[in-house]
């Protein structure tokens, strides 16, 4: 018996990195997983990667921040499956500048993507889930959203909000038995910090106690705790998975 065996999971941001991990891992602990990025392709892609391993997974092409494609892909969803189990809001973005100089534009859509897409895909996800009075919604933070960074106000903004709204969103939902927990992941090994210079990666690990930086895995296993009857009694919480940054 897998842990996640007959989970309906939606996954949004999920055609790469962070998200599509999470989307591998859990269907490799045997839940169906519903894919949602941006580009067609993107998703096509992704979704054909799962299914040629055998994996059950679908997906739909979507800006988590359109209030109407959202509610009627999770209706349809709900309509297929006849049930959400798990939502994962992992779609972000970051538009890094110096406060001083940084656009009301690139305030806005940080803070549109992060914090308002995730509020949007919880109140479409609830419904179906009180319905069935059971659910696990896991939002994907930041380190930066606790500690604050130069050059990421707005970031550090969305993904603060974020771990705030889940705090209060565990608190409506509990009596439904729908938890909501929040992951704050640190340095993670992805395509955007492959980039990185050796010499800039290793200043970093050594605010990291464990001396290295984290995989798109040990976000995902974390992911699943939070789905799996393991966490039962968890809500509200944040987790960082961040090889114990120093703050
Ligand atoms: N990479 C890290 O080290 C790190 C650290 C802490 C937190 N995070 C968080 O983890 C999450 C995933 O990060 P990643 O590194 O995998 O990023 P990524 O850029 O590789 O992937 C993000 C995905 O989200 C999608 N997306 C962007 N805007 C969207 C929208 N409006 N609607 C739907 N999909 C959208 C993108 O198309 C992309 O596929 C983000 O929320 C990020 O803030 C990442």
């Amino acid at each position: 018996m897998k842990r996640l065996d007959g989970k309906i999971a939606i996954i949004t941001g999920a055609a790469r990195g962070i998200g599509f991990g999470i989307a591998k891992t859990y269907a490799e602990e045997g839940a169906q997983v519903i894919i949602i990025d941006l580009s067609q392709d993107a998703v096509d892609e992704a979704v054909k990667t799962l299914t040629d391993a055998s994996y059950l997974a679908t997906g739909f092409a979507a800006d988590v921040t359109d209030n109407a494609v959202i509610e009627k892909i999770f209706k349809q969803i709900f309509n297929e499956f006849g049930k959400i189990d798990i939502l994962i809001n992992n779609a972000g973005i970051t538009r890094d500048g110096l406060l001083m100089k940084m656009k009301e534009a690139d305030w806005d859509l940080v803070m549109n993507v992060n914090l308002k897409g995730t509020f949007i895909c919880t109140q479409k996800v609830c419904r179906y889930m009180m319905k069935k009075r059971s659910g696990a919604i896991i939002n994907i933070a930041s380190v930066i959203g606790l500690m604050g960074n130069a050059g990421q106000a707005n970031y550090a903004a969305s993904k603060g909000g974020t771990i705030a709204f889940t705090k209060s969103a565990a608190k409506e939902f509990a009596s439904r038995n729908i938890r909501v927990n929040a992951i704050a992941p640190g340095f993670i090994e992805t395509e955007m910090t492959a980039r990185l210079s050796e010499e800039v990666i290793a200043n970093y690990a050594k605010a990291i106690p464990l001396n290295k930086m984290g995989s798109i895995r040990d976000v995902a296993n974390c992911c699943v705790f939070l789905a799996s009857e393991d966490s039962n009694y968890i809500t509200g919480q944040t987790i960082q998975v961040d090889g114990g940054l120093i703050m």
